[in-house]
């Protein structure tokens, strides 16, 4: 997974094309001596922003789309059309900023809750990450509780997760997509098409069991209010159905939000354990605003300047959907004297437009390299119009919806994590940062379990999340 040399790649699987958006211009440039910055991100800037109205599609998925997700109920595998945008402009409305904002004391109350467990029951860490951003879903779209990673829903959740991820790995199946005929072959000559129907009956069966818990939980006096309470409020203006309103919420659940979040805090627990001079820094940083008698609460969010930065520095290091998620060309179009036909499947290379030689040192883990400049790059008069500080949520009319919750997520726990623990390795063990051996791959990257030594850092920051996590039960204990 280096840094790749073609500023575009085009490839051929039987009848579908296939281009890979890397950066080499940038590198180009470069080379020679002149400035690079703007021509970075020119690629998905001129396809996926700015001709956006033809490349936003998703390739067809007879896996997801016909199979799994029949009725056109998933808004990450749908294409271009009026019922993607129905679903699109339904999410809008409650993941707007002000809406997602009102979810930071949850965010807040269970990362406590991660701080109670990994300081108990440290073994468990990778465990309890992984609940973390599970029960934050949970709890924000169905109003339910995702208190322990063992608890059956969590369990359940990820059951189910981890088969609909298997079915959708490069080789689990062969190019149905591809070669539409193979759609027609018969049953025992087609065992995937049972395997995706029995992930449909698991899916359904765990989602509406979710559902029916949700609303006897929010008919309980003080019960919470949650996304789905508020997509069967709206359901009128909305114009969806209460199928629609329960695979809407799922999805959030199941294929946006929980693991995207937790690969990216495992990276963050990465880096920290092999940088000890970037978390002396964070630590420094979250002592100075907090002390040592009470963690950071999401109300000092804007202090931390440093962390932010770290923040953006771990999303650009390790990003969690490497390799990009596929954009589909709607129309035939040309780029620089390419030829993309209608149909063509685009790739937006993450991994390499966060490694071009716009970013010094650009395999190095250097938060600081954000300070001076919103695009972490080494020439801080990078053109802001076209480009984004991150790539790692997509771009385009197809960007995560979930950005400003996830980075909320990050944030909380980041600042609490540094603030509790001194995180490092474990004595005589080595740490693997490596994308090719220390990650597991596919579609979405995640670090494999790593040898982490977590201590708290005194005594007294030990009681007062014991203490924290007591005045948080109350709250927690009103999503069913
Ligand atoms: C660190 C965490 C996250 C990362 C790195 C991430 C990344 C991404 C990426 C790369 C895409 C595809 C964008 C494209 O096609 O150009 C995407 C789509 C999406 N994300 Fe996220 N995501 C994260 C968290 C979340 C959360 C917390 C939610 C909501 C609860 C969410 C909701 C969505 C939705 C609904 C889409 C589908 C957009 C569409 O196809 O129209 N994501 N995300």
């Amino acid at each position: 997974m280096g840094q790749s040399l073609w500023p575009i790649i085009g490839l051929k699987l039987g009848p579908q094309n296939l281009v890979i958006l890397n950066d080499h211009e940038a590198v180009a440039e470069y080379a020679n001596g002149e400035t690079c910055g703007e021509y970075l991100s020119l690629p998905f800037h001129r396809l996926f922003d700015r001709r956006g109205g033809i490349y936003s599609s998703r390739p067809p998925s007879h896996i997801a789309n016909d199979l799994i997700f029949q009725n056109s109920v998933h808004p990450l595998f749908l294409p271009y059309g009026d019922a993607w945008r129905q679903l699109r402009k339904a999410l809008q409305d409650i993941l707007r900023t002000t809406h997602v904002d009102d979810l930071l004391p949850l965010q807040d109350a269970e990362a406590t809750q991660t701080l109670y467990d990994l300081l108990h029951t440290p073994d468990s860490w990778y465990d309890h990450i992984r609940r973390y951003s599970t029960a934050v879903i949970l709890a924000s779209v169905f109003g339910l509780r995702g208190a322990s990673y063992d608890s059956p829903r969590v369990k359940r959740l990820y059951e189910v997760q981890n088969q609909n991820t298997a079915i959708n790995e490069l080789g689990a199946t062969p190019p149905i997509d591809a070669f539409p005929f193979l759609k027609s072959l018969p049953g025992p000559l087609a065992p995937w098409r049972k395997w995706a129907l029995d992930i449909r009956v698991q899916y359904r069966a765990m989602l509406f069991d979710l559902v029916k818990e949700s609303k006897e939980n929010s008919r309980k006096p003080g019960g919470p209010d949650c996304f789905l309470a508020k997509l069967h409020r709206d359901q009128e203006k909305s114009g969806l159905d209460d199928e629609h309103v329960a695979y809407l919420g799922g999805g959030l659940v199941m294929e946006a939000g929980s693991d995207t979040t937790a690969s990216t805090l495992l990276s963050f627990l990465l880096a920290m354990a092999s940088h000890p001079e970037v978390l002396a820094k964070c630590q420094q940083e979250a002592d100075s605003i907090c002390g040592p008698e009470r963690s950071p609460s999401f109300k000092d969010m804007d202090k931390f300047t440093y962390l932010r930065c770290t923040m953006n520095e771990t999303l650009r290091w390790r990003p969690v959907a490497a390799g990009g998620v596929p954009h589909m060309l709607t129309q035939d179009d040309t780029y620089k004297g390419y030829i993309l036909p209608k149909g063509t499947i685009l790739f937006a290379n993450t991994w390499s437009i966060h490694r071009t030689a716009d970013f010094d040192d650009p395999e190095a883990f250097k938060p600081g390299r954000w300070a001076n400049s919103t695009f972490g790059t080494r020439d801080t008069s990078v053109d802001d119009e076209k480009r984004r500080p991150q790539y790692g949520f997509g771009a385009g009319r197809r960007i995560c919806q979930g950005q400003r919750l996830a980075e909320n997520s990050l944030m909380v726990n980041m600042a609490k994590l540094v603030w509790a623990f001194d995180i490092g390795v474990a004595t005589g063990k080595t740490l693997d940062t490596s994308m090719e051996t220390g990650y597991i791959g596919g579609f979405l990257v995640c670090p494999k379990e790593f040898p982490l030594a977590l201590r708290p850092r005194s005594r007294e920051r030990a009681e007062s999340i014991d203490r924290e996590m007591d005045e948080v039960r109350d709250f927690l204990g009103r999503f069913g």
